[in-house]
């Protein structure tokens, strides 16, 4: 497909989010069993359960856009569960996990809010009230989720690393 009007760039971005939020599954319940802290293990469940119903809009916006919902595989995502892979292999203290999986929550949400960020007002600019309401009230539980996280990031207890 060749991508030239508002409408072909809203299609190509939600195929990515549509892939991402789907890998988002796998990858939130990988970061809710490698963490030990009990806060930590919450907030990805229940960030995870939000990402189902990210699924679900996005299905609703391709529904409004009188599209199949298609996934088109995103190399960030891959790269950021690679990245969490590879930091799993080194064998690192469960503080240091804890604290590594709070960075790459993070940097999952920043990303999900960019995407959703950008597709919002396409979609509005496209002409799809509805689905720019759908896709900013993705983005608004992306920035929540973040805050969240940024929270225990602040708060995180230095003394459970080594010094
Ligand atoms: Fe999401
Ligand atoms: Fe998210």
């Amino acid at each position: 497909m060749s991508v030239e009007s508002t409408e072909d760039l809203l299609v190509e971005g939600l195929q990515h989010i549509y892939y991402t939020e789907q890998r988002l599954l796998d990858a939130l319940e990988e970061l809710e069993s490698t963490s030990t802290q009990e806060e930590l293990q919450q907030g990805f469940s229940e960030h995870r359960e939000e990402t189902q119903e990210h699924v679900e809009r996005l299905e609703q916006v391709f529904e409004q856009l009188g599209q199949e919902p298609e996934a088109a595989e995103d190399p960030v995502v891959e790269g950021m569960i690679e990245a969490h892979e590879e930091f799993v292999d080194k064998d690192p203290s469960d503080a240091a996990l804890n604290r590594f999986n709070i960075a790459a929550g993070q940097k999952s949400e920043h990303y999900e809010i960019a995407s959703y960020g950008n597709l919002a007002p396409l979609a509005d600019q496209a002409g799809y009230d509805e689905a720019a309401d759908l896709l900013e009230q993705n983005m608004r539980e992306e920035q929540d989720a973040l805050d969240e996280l940024s929270e225990l990031g602040e708060n995180f207890d230095y003394g459970e690393l080594e010094a």
